[in-house]
């Protein structure tokens, strides 16, 4: 039985069109339902569960003890509770980020000035339900837990403020709340400022603190007011900053009272408190505006986004805004577990995360533009979550691609990696580049009314490609060397500097040049598309035909690191794979002169998405081609836990095998991706990960900066995706789908046909971008044979840059 997909608008006050889908038993459809928050909160996803709107600048979360809390919370219940902060970044490795401002409440210390207040001393346990999980529940817009001391903390957000409700136990006769200014995640914050108004407990403050992947500092703000929740008080009966365990009474600034030792800092305020009145709990809500711009600002954004402090109505303004999002992707469910679904809304949960909307909160200048932030970084979300936004929210990717370009105008470049303000370590080439084409290729239609300014846009993809920066590891790239040699040498002297990630940056350059060429060649700039064309080429120049993997002679040929002089130097094809002999890493902080970034050459040698076709003939022909793929996989050379290896499980659609795509892609979801709290098998790497296994389940693999998608049959016999700005709705339906094996390899899985609005197509490989910007019907007939082809056409096969498939 088919769910029938009834649409009705919900009594919504706003001007969005959030609705819910209904099926024939009366059930009401909420994406909101799917969503589970604590997916990736061990085992190294640094998932954040907590509050936020849809990219919101405040994302207000529980922080733990865990050395994993990168994004403050760790599902492991033994880690202890530090605080409730303010910000955070989502997946991310480096060193901890953010997690700035922390409010804590204290149920009962007996004497103010004997409260204590480091973070060492003050932390608490939470509180474990019967089977051992911790009492924590989160859905979008919210949070909540139970400490073990009985206390309730519940959260949620509007862009730039948080919301707190800490409800004490009835005996908790002075309910205190602790504001720390100096312990973000890393512990790094110095001259903080904290002043207390004794005749509101409005607590000011402000810090420097570390940026964490990479140099530079940053400045936040803080402004917090608190409310009594069925009562009323006038102002703190108690109040004072503190240094370490030494809480001040009645002083009103940091730096009152204090001589210098210690390094941590805040203040504490304490309440009259709700349990004369028939022995109640006592709720507090604790409002918290932040800021990079000043304190004054952090309490302007508190008093223009929450004025009514009503608790209810921010969850649901952040609900209403989740709903808008999720629920331009439906599927049918017939024959699907409910794991599955909730993986894919999950997914496509946390790839509206980052960036992060700062509009009015820039501390580098002043413009009229959007200004995003927490870029973490585009080298990890250019492959899969834009694209993804591309299908179904254009709009926030228009305003994402203006800021990016005001920041170029800035600065001389494009960001890469950046943190509150700061510019931090480049991964791999200027990745801002496909990003902004990617939004070009597909939206050039639209760039105006979406206020991207095309002649802008190309100019800031120029500077990228043609501008050297004075230090190239955290904007721009080694352009002029680029330029010179068609790759990165990889002589350690070459023209100074840190000389690292050649092979990698060599490769993700030339891919960066063909987005570039895809965009002139939109705007008529037909010798710059050729020029950037030829520089895509020149990944082959770090081919070298004649290297093997020890003992496997039967595969020959992988990128290599090569001198200047023309000459190659050696890194063994498993350098950075499990089957590194050497056990080495490939991160920022290895030693190495190896030439290959967070994968292992063996994976970089599949990396050449503009032109696969190139590489089947570098790899010896379509069958030495299948032959490395099943090789890679036989042997665990494909890395789920990084980007590089996103494409791999696909590459059969070049070899004409998508039935293999398909196996592949699903084994590879199977093994490492679910819904349990360990369920991502690295950092979900600022949603790119999410966005990796929303493709996947949608049946999808994008290639960024083409109108091309590679095809495969979802794991719903229907889905569709709605595009609010192209006011248009895919709909991909399976005939004969039977649901969805464990091991991903037999059943009705492979795509023997396809018709686009009852014509058959060209190809069961791709779809081309027009079929989405209309609204289409895709039919795939499916079958349990995987021999399937992707059809027998001149353009049955997914495009090449070498077979002139973009033109
Ligand atoms: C959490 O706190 C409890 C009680 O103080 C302590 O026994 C436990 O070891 C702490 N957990 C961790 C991971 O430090
Ligand atoms: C809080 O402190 C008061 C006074 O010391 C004491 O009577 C009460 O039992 C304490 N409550 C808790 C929950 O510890
Ligand atoms: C916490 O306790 C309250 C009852 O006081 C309960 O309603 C709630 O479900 C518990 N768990 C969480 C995570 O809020
Ligand atoms: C090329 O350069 C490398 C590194 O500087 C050097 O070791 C090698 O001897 C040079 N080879 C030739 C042929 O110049
Ligand atoms: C060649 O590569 C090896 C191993 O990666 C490295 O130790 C060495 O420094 C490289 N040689 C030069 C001249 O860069
Ligand atoms: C869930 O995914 C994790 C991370 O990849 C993996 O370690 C674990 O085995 C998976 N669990 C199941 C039940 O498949
Ligand atoms: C669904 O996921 C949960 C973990 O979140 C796991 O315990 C359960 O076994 C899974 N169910 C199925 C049918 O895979
Ligand atoms: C697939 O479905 C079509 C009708 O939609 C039916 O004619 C055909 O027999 C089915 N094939 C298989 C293998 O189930
Ligand atoms: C696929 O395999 C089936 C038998 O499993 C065979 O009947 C069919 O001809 C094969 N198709 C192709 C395209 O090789």
């Amino acid at each position: 039985m088919k769910p029938s997909f009834r649409l009705f608008v919900l009594l919504a006050t706003v001007k969005s069109y959030a609705y819910a889908a209904q099926n024939q038993d009366g059930d009401v459809f909420d994406p909101l339902s799917y969503v589970n928050l604590f997916i990736g909160t061990v085992n190294g996803g640094h998932t954040f569960p907590g509050a936020t709107i849809p990219h919101g600048m405040v994302k207000v979360g529980m922080d733990t003890d865990s050395p994993g809390n990168h994004a403050g919370y760790d599902g492991d219940p033994q880690y202890n509770v530090t605080g409730f902060s303010q910000l955070h970044q989502e997946g991310t490795g480096g060193a901890v980020p953010l997690s700035n401002f922390k409010l804590f409440p204290i149920l009962n210390c007996t004497v103010f000035e004997q409260c204590l207040t480091t973070i060492a001393s003050r932390k608490i346990p939470r509180k474990f339900l019967p089977n051992g999980s911790p009492d924590d529940f989160a859905s979008p817009g919210y949070f909540s837990t139970n400490l073990s001391n009985a206390i309730r903390v519940e959260l949620t957000a509007t862009r730039r403020v948080a919301l707190h409700r800490y409800t004490f136990p009835p005996e908790s006769v002075t309910p205190r709340i602790l504001l720390d200014v100096t312990n973000d995640g890393q512990v790094s914050g110095i001259n903080p400022e904290m002043a207390i108004d004794p005749e509101t407990g409005r607590m000011i403050a402000s810090g420097n603190y570390a940026a964490s992947f990479g140099p530079g500092r940053y400045d936040a703000y803080a402004c917090v007011d608190f409310k009594g929740e069925g009562y009323h008080f006038d102002a703190p009966i108690e109040y004072g900053p503190y240094k370490i365990n030494y809480p001040d009474l009645w002083g009103t600034d940091i730096n009152q009272h204090y001589y210098s030792w210690g390094s941590e800092h805040g203040g504490l305020v304490g309440f009259p408190s709700n349990s004369d009145n028939g022995n109640k709990p006592t709720s507090i809500l604790a409002r918290v505006g932040v800021s990079l711009i000043s304190t004054e600002q952090a309490c302007a954004n508190a008093e223009e986004e929450i004025p009514d402090w009503n608790f209810d109505r921010v969850v649901k303004d952040s609900e209403d805004q989740w709903r808008d999002i999720l629920s331009r992707v439906k599927v049918d469910t017939d024959n699907v577990d409910r794991n599955t679904t909730e993986l894919l809304y999950s997914s496509l949960y946390r790839t509206h995360l980052l960036p992060a909307d700062f509009t009015g909160e820039n501390p580098g200048w002043k413009s009229s533009e959007p200004y995003y932030d927490g870029f973490y970084c585009n080298w990890d979300t250019y492959r899969t979550l834009f694209p993804l936004m591309s299908l179904h929210d254009p709009a926030t990717f228009a305003r994402i691609v203006r800021g990016m370009i005001d920041i170029q105008k800035h600065e001389g470049w494009l960001p890469e990696c950046r943190e509150m303000g700061t510019k931090q370590f480049i991964e791999g080439g200027s990745n801002g580049d496909p990003i902004l084409s990617e939004f070009y290729v597909k939206f050039d239609k639209q760039a105006k009314e979406l206020g991207v300014h095309a002649e802008d846009l190309y100019e800031a993809l120029l500077a990228d490609a043609e501008k050297t920066p004075k230090n190239w590891n955290i904007q721009g790239r080694q352009a002029d060397v680029w330029k010179e040699k068609g790759y990165i040498p990889s002589d350690t002297t070459y023209r100074g500097g840190a000389n690292t990630k050649q092979v990698s940056r060599s490769l993700e350059y030339a891919f960066d040049d063909f987005t570039i060429s895809q965009v002139a060649r939109l705007l008529g700039k037909t010798s710059d598309a050729h020029k950037y064309a030829r520089r895509a080429a020149n990944f082959v120049n770090s081919w070298n035909p004649d290297v093997v993997v020890p003992d496997t002679p039967g595969i020959i040929g992988f990128m290599q690191p090569k001198f200047a002089n023309g000459t190659w130097n050696y890194t063994d094809p498993r350098h950075c794979s499990v089957h590194d002999p050497l056990q080495a890493t490939c991160f920022l902080n290895a030693i190495r002169r190896d030439g290959f970034y967070e994968s292992s050459p063996i994976v970089y040698s599949q990396y050449v998405p503009q032109d696969t076709a190139r590489l089947i003939e570098l790899q010896g022909g379509v069958d030495k081609f299948v032959e490395r793929l099943d090789w890679i996989f036989e042997n665990d050379y494909f890395d789920s836990t990084n980007e590089p290896s996103q494409q791999i499980p696909f590459m059969y659609h070049y070899a004409n095998q998508p039935g293999r795509s398909a196996q592949r892609a699903r084994q590879t979801i199977a093994a490492s991706f679910n819904t349990s709290i360990n369920g991502l098998p690295g950092n979900d790497d600022s949603g790119s990960m999410a966005s990796y296994v929303f493709f996947y389940l949608a049946g999808m693999y994008p290639l960024p900066a083409t109108r091309q998608t590679l095809l495969s049959a979802p794991y719903f016999p229907s889905i569709s995706i709605h595009n609010p700005v192209l006011a248009t709705t895919v709909t991909i339906k399976s005939n004969n789908f039977t649901g969805n094996p464990v091991d991903g390899t037999s059943g009705n899985i492979y795509v023997k046909s396809v018709t686009v609005n009852g014509k058959p197509y060209k190809s069961n490989c791709y779809l081309e971008w027009d079929v989405f910007t209309e609204t289409s019907t895709v039919v795939l007939e499916l079958t349990d044979t995987a021999n399937v082809t992707c059809g027998t056409g001149k353009d049955a096969l997914p495009p090449s840059l070498s077979t002139g498939g973009y033109d």
